[in-house]
């Protein structure tokens, strides 16, 4: 396989670090000019990578095509380049829907949406895979989780949850700051919340096919302190937001 990348910023890089720790056996990786200093840190860091000097280049040298950019930059230069039938092309772009990506980049048709997440350099999270491909899914099935699907609705519906990820962390951060206001040194903080963060997700891990409700019970005391905090926070509307929230995302997501 010859692997090109249009666009190399953070999922880029992430999922870069991904297959060369996964050992994946590839040809060649072959890297846009843009940006720069990303692309020279991976040619620096492994051998298999070449940085070409424009994006028509990576796709002459590619037989898969990974679009990496933003949709903004999607739509001004995707339809300028000259693109081919045989090319398999993982669009990682999250507003850029298949139907919309085939109209412009044609003749080529075999376009799969792919969600990885920066945990995919651990070789480590899910990854949507919209529509479902032996090929493309033995690929992603050594960096982490697949989750494929020919339902192209249950496809946007997932990709409303890999929004949640800055939220998550700043739940872990606001805990963080409230310890270290409290004087409590900031990497003994982390380490205790890491500790309690892992732990409540590998219990989430072992337990996904119980009901979560029971799960959450089974995690507060009557009259206790998380029966309490979970009290406070419902009181205060953080989960019915959230819920309104994921629905304003999906919208987003939908309308592309
Ligand atoms: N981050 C995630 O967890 C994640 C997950 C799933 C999907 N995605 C999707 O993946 C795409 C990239 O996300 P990202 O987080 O990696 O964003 P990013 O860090 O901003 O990466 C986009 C890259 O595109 C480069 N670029 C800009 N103009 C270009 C051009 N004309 N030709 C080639 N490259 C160009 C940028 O270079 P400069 O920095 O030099 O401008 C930048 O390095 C987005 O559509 C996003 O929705 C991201």
């Amino acid at each position: 396989m010859k692997l090109g990348f249009v666009g190399v910023g953070r999922i880029a890089t992430s999922i870069i670090e991904g297959i060369f720790k996964a050992k994946i056996n590839i040809k060649e990786i072959i890297l846009s000019p843009k940006n720069n200093t990303n692309s020279k840190l991976l040619k620096k860091k492994f051998k298999k990578i070449i940085i070409a000097k424009s994006n028509q280049e990576v796709l002459n040298k590619s037989n898969w095509v990974v679009l990496s950019i933003t949709p903004k930059v999607g739509r001004q230069i995707l339809k300028k380049l000259k693109f081919n039938e045989n090319h398999i092309i993982l669009n990682f772009i999250s507003t850029i829907h298949n139907s919309e990506l085939k109209r412009i980049i044609f003749p080529a048709k075999k376009v799969f949406k792919v969600a990885p997440l920066p945990m995919i350099k651990y070789n480590l999270g899910p990854i949507i895979i919209y529509p479902k491909n032996k090929s493309v899914e033995k690929f992603f099935s050594h960096l982490g989780e697949v989750f494929s699907t020919n339902d192209e609705k249950e496809n946007k519906k997932l990709w409303v949850m890999t929004s949640f990820m800055a939220t998550y962390l700043e739940i872990f951060n606001t805990a963080v700051k409230w310890l270290q206001n409290k004087n409590i040194n900031k990497m003994r903080s982390i380490k205790y919340l890491s500790n309690l963060f892992k732990g409540l997700n590998h219990e989430l891990s072992v337990n996904y096919k119980l009901n979560n409700d029971k799960l959450i019970k089974d995690f507060q005391t009557k009259g206790g302190i998380n029966e309490e905090l979970l009290l406070r926070v419902k009181k205060l509307g953080v989960f019915k937001n959230l819920n309104k929230s994921f629905e304003k995302i999906y919208f987003r997501i939908k309308k592309n």
